[in-house]
């Protein structure tokens, strides 16, 4: 868009959604139209709105005329230069965002079930177009992660991202923590207060960072990794108790988002997670976000902030739509698809990390010596135990050393069928340093 003089270039957007985050963007832009303009020398203006049902709440204002419930309205207004997809899930999300590039026009999106699951498709489908497609509000909400991994850190090779990304589990983790809540009653609590949906599933069982991970390593690693590679596994096993005995041994509990990239292949996986105190990600509480870098020249990084709600989505999606208002205003194009390797995605049996051990046991001599035995026979060896209790009834907390998930798993199975274990409460894996 050719702009002179003091000039603003118009840059014309269609909403597709209207709910918690696109009534935030609606908010965003036309509240702080002036300082985006004197910042960008762009006038971004939403011009069509689509959603599913007219008479559904809007928590914004916006004209009658501008709302449609028709999505062709958006996608083919030939002066719509930028559709943002805020509706969220895969279909008829992915079809709507493959007809807008196609339509020629730049997309933005928040959406982290499609972009892990068919990122690698839309980013070439915006290649060949020669269209921007950017996706920053899909990981950790309000924090800009993507655009660092993509471009503040290209000059970089990353090693690790260590991820809080999941607001409700933490909130969970957080009030079992503090108040010795169980996970039930922390779940009712982040519902009651809006921060857990009423069907919880896809952020209790670890879907939700399991999709935001998958986009991040893709990013970091240069090599596509989508939702179904990543082992995931959730919540809602762990008790206060385990909280309180990780507290003793020096950690945390947190849930998650692991993905590491060696010369063997890319690990990724999302798991409750013991993590030392000392951790900067050990002091990520409530519903904060925060993403852990290891890169090998800048060495090592964290974002912070708030991972979800309708203003600090919003401001990741407004972030987009001007990178590309400014693209369209000066020309060039944002950073696509970054995925030129093809790396092998390892097997979960190959992770190598400690492990909290919660085993209940009669309290009688000789009983830790069949135990040992047991993790001895499957190349397990014990870094620490506590035992708790003591009359007819004992705990035995364990810690490993570095072990693989594989003898790890072996090792467990042993135990299962050992008459003195009464049984295994619970096995939580160790991110430490050392062996
Ligand atoms: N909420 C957050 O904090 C957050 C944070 C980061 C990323 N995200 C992502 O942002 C996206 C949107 O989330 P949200 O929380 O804003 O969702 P939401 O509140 O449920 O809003 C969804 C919007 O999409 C509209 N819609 C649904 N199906 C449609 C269709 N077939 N055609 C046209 N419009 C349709 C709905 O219309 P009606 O209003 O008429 O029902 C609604 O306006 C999702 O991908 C989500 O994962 C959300």
């Amino acid at each position: 868009m050719a702009v002179s003089g003091n000039e603003l270039g118009l840059v014309k957007v269609g909403l597709l959604g209207c709910g918690t985050v696109g009534s935030g963007v609606v908010q965003i832009l036309r509240d702080r139209a002036e300082l985006i303009a004197r910042r960008t020398g762009c006038d971004i203006r939403v011009r069509k709105i689509a959603v599913r049902d007219l008479a559904d709440p809007r928590y914004v204002e916006v004209p009658d005329e501008m709302v449609t419930t028709r999505v062709e309205d958006v996608l083919g207004d030939p002066e719509l230069q930028v559709v943002v997809e805020l509706i969220g899930g895969i279909e008829p999300a992915r079809s709507f965002v493959m007809d807008a590039i196609s339509r020629g026009k730049h997309v933005v999106t928040a959406n982290k079930a499609l972009m892990s699951t068919y990122g690698g498709e839309i980013l070439e489908a915006a290649e060949q177009a020669g269209m921007d497609v950017l996706y920053e509000a899909s990981v950790g909400g309000a924090i800009p992660i993507m655009h660092p991994l993509k471009e503040g850190l290209a000059g970089n090779s990353i090693s690790r991202i260590l991820g809080v990304i999941n607001g409700t589990t933490n909130y969970i983790l957080t009030r079992m923590a503090e108040e010795d809540m169980a996970f039930r009653a922390a779940l009712s609590e982040a519902q009651r207060l809006g921060y857990a949906e009423a069907n919880p599933e896809n952020d209790v069982e670890g879907r939700d960072a399991a999709a935001k991970i998958a986009i991040m390593a893709s990013a970091a690693f240069n090599s596509r990794v989508h939702l179904e590679d990543v082992y995931t596994e959730g919540i809602s096993r762990v008790t206060p108790a385990d909280i309180a005995y990780a507290r003793e041994l020096g950690y945390a509990i947190k849930l998650l988002a692991i993905a590491s990239d060696d010369e063997s292949g890319i690990s990724v996986r999302v798991h409750p997670t013991m993590i030392p105190l000392k951790h900067a990600l050990a002091s990520v509480n409530d519903v904060f976000n925060a993403i852990f870098v290891e890169a090998d020249a800048a060495g090592d990084l964290m974002f912070y902030g708030r991972g979800a709600g309708s203003l600090p989505a919003a401001s990741a999606v407004v972030g987009d739509v001007i990178a590309i208002a400014r693209n369209l205003r000066a020309g060039g194009r944002e950073v696509g698809c970054t995925c030129f390797a093809t790396k092998r995605i390892k097997s979960m049996n190959e992770t190598v990390c400690r492990y909290y051990v919660l085993l209940d046991v009669p309290d009688r001599p000789g009983v830790l010596a069949q135990i040992a035995s047991v993790f001895g026979n499957n190349q397990v060896s014990i870094k620490s135990v506590i035992q708790h209790g003591g009359g007819t009834e004992a705990r035995i907390m364990l810690v490993t050393h570095r072990v693989t998930e594989e003898s790890m798993m072996a090792a467990i199975h042993s135990l299962m069928t050992l008459p003195v274990i009464s049984s295994i409460a619970n096995v939580i894996r160790v991110e430490d340093e050392g062996d």
